[in-house]
């Protein structure tokens, strides 16, 4: 039975995940922050629930220690954990920004390294990052996302080289939309009050996003991409997934920058 490591499965598509790779009877290591709040998974048979903060090194090697002497392999590792920063990049603290790239670019370096030695080893293995519309193309007040997430798009490609002969290979999974709690609990600030002086835009972008929120995929969809990219055995690297992201990427290749500029603004309500 192969198993898969996963993050960030307390809910949204890591949840998702879990559940699919264990309908496809895979063993899953099913890794979160707070194992006791995830009731939900507890009772599938082939999940296996274990703590992991991207954040803490010594959690991320005890929860692959754990993983490793339940199941001897990991095949795959997902590497899912992630939340948007959203607000203007002037008014972000020191604290903010290395926040978000401790969780969504350093955390995803630090389980990879935790699980390379394992895959290289059995010279077999697959890594899927989850990146994001927004590591493709830019939208108003998420630079620092977009920071982390662009950077998951290269280092993704460029680890190929460096794993092929060792019959390991990287996969980076770009969803747009997915209806999860990524607006919600998933979303920090740069700002307080109503951020000042970037209020307007603010408010204007805000009122955008919303008023888009119809367009998502589901998380159960970007699951099946998730497993597809795992399972392929191709060495197709990125996988954008969900209309609003194919689109959405297809039109930016028939753009100059300063008409995707322009459209992006219109679409954001700033022009
Ligand atoms: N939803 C979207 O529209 C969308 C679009 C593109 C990309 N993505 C990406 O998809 C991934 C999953 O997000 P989601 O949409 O499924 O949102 P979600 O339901 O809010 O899930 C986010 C997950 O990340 C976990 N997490 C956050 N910080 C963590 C840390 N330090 N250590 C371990 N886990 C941590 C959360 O755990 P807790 O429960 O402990 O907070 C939660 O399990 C993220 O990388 C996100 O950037 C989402």
């Amino acid at each position: 039975m192969k198993t898969v490591l996963i993050t960030g499965c307390s809910s949204g598509i890591g949840e998702a995940c879990a559940r699919h790779f264990a309908a496809q009877g895979w063993s899953v290591a099913a890794t979160m922050r707070n194992p006791a709040a995830a009731a939900h998974l507890k009772d599938i048979p082939n999940i296996k629930l274990l703590a992991l903060d991207v954040t803490d090194k010594a959690s991320i090697a005890k929860a692959v220690a754990d993983a490793l002497a339940a199941f001897g392999q990991i095949d795959a590792l997902v590497n899912n954990a992630g939340y948007g920063l959203f607000g203007p990049f002037e008014l972000a603290s020191d604290e903010l920004i290395e926040r978000q790239f401790k969780t969504n670019l350093f955390g995803l370096f630090d389980v990879t390294r935790a699980v390379l030695p394992t895959m290289r080893e059995q010279r077999s293995g697959v890594i899927v990052n989850i990146s994001s519309i927004g590591g493709l193309t830019t939208f108003p007040l998420n630079s620092l996302y977009h920071a982390t997430k662009y950077a998951v798009v290269g280092f993704s490609e460029s680890l190929n080289f460096e794993l092929a002969p060792f019959g390991v290979r990287v996969k980076v999974v770009a969803p747009g939309g997915v209806a999860t709690d990524f607006g919600g609990r998933s979303l920090a600030l740069t700002f307080s009050g109503d951020g000042q002086p970037y209020a307007d835009a603010i408010a204007k972008v805000v009122a955008a996003f919303r008023a888009r929120q119809s367009a998502r995929s589901t998380s159960e969809y970007l699951a099946e991409c998730i497993y597809a990219a795992a399972t392929d055995g191709t060495r197709k690297t990125l996988y954008v997934a969900g209309e609003d992201a194919v689109a959405l990427v297809a039109a930016r290749k028939t753009m100059t920058d300063e008409q995707y500029l322009a459209f992006t603004e219109q679409r954001m309500g700033l022009a």
